[in-house]
């Protein structure tokens, strides 16, 4: 950097603080609002996918999706972590929880179907419980968004 010839000695430590700020960088990708609509929308059919492969036990394309499922929605902490909402994070964390038992569920030789019914009424509880406060729908498109109002 130049040394400083302002003679507002004030200004200049400013400007030198903002440019060491701006030359750190964020130390990794954020995750915005766009990627999030992005995630959430490949998340539901790969769900959907999950729930109608379980009705036709075909148990390992169900593992599959539900490997999936948990990969895409683990990435989207990163949003709720950025703003700072420990609920959001919570609720993600039981629903990665639940997608890993059901994962291992899938993974036994002999699928204990009776067990799976309860997981994946949890897993859509868990969607549900970050829908109902983070998330509003368009009245006339019928589209859905980031509630801005509860972050
Ligand atoms: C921690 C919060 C949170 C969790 C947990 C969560 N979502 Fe979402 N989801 C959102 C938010 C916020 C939106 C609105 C973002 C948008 O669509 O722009 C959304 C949108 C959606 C949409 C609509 C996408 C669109 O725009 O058409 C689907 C489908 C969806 N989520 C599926 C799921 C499923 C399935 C799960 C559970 C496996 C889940 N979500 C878990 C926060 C969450």
């Amino acid at each position: 950097m130049r040394p400083c010839v302002l003679r507002n000695g004030l200004l200049c430590a400013a400007l030198a603080v903002s440019v060491a700020v701006s030359a750190q960088d964020t130390p990794y990708p954020i995750f915005t609002a766009d990627h999030l609509d992005a995630t959430m929308k490949t998340l539901g059919p790969n769900v959907a996918g999950l729930q109608a492969a379980l009705r036709e036990g075909d148990y390992s394309t169900a593992k599959e999706r539900a490997i999936r499922s948990r990969e895409q929605l683990a990435v989207t902490v990163t949003f709720w972590r950025d703003h700072e909402r420990d609920d959001a994070v919570q609720l993600i964390r039981d629903v990665l929880a639940q997608l890993d038992a059901l994962d291992g569920l899938l993974s036994a030789p002999e699928v204990d179907a009776a067990g799976v019914e309860p997981l994946l009424t949890d897993i859509q509880r868990g969607c549900q419980g970050c829908h109902a406060v983070y998330r509003e729908q368009d009245a006339a498109t019928g589209d859905y968004r980031l509630n801005q109002s509860a972050l």
